[in-house]
């Protein structure tokens, strides 16, 4: 029996533990979203005309994770259209954020604004980031 409840207690602290690590990322990545990216992207990613995209309901960053994180890492210009509108601007490259608060940023930005898109761990930023 205390056994049993050994067990049990250990399953609810791993269970808190792994929902909380998600919550905590999503928390962390808005501060990042807030200091890195607001100023251009809006508040709640809405973008400005045209010449800030939208990163709320883009079918530009929903079509390819990976691309986004080039796109943080290494900056984009050019042209790219989203939701049917066509942007040529130049968006800077973030080069100070480590893999830590990379995972936390894309986490915020795949789960925000109605999305519900996964969890974005250091090693996973680790295998996909762009070799500078
Ligand atoms: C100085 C303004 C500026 C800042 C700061 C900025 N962006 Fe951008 N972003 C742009 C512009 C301009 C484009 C479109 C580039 C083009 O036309 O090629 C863009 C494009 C994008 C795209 C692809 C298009 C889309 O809307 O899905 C994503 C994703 C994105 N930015 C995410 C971010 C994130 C995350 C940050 C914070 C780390 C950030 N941006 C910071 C200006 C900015």
């Amino acid at each position: 029996m205390k056994n049993f409840l050994a067990f049990g207690l250990l399953l609810l602290l791993f269970g808190c533990e792994f929902g909380s690590e998600k919550e905590l990322a999503v928390a962390n990545g808005l501060r990042i979203y807030q200091q890195h990216c607001m100023a251009c992207h809006g508040e709640k990613g809405e973008g400005n005309g045209l010449l800030y995209p939208p990163l709320q309901k883009s079918d530009y960053m929903l079509q390819d994770s990976v691309r986004t994180l080039q796109h943080i890492v290494q900056g984009v210009s050019g042209s790219l259209v989203v939701n049917g509108v066509s942007y040529r601007g130049i968006m800077p490259s973030e080069p100070t954020l480590n893999d830590v608060e990379l995972g936390y940023l894309m986490t915020y930005l795949y789960n925000s604004w109605g999305r519900v898109g996964g969890h974005f761990t250091p090693d996973w930023i680790a295998r996909n980031k762009p070799i500078n």
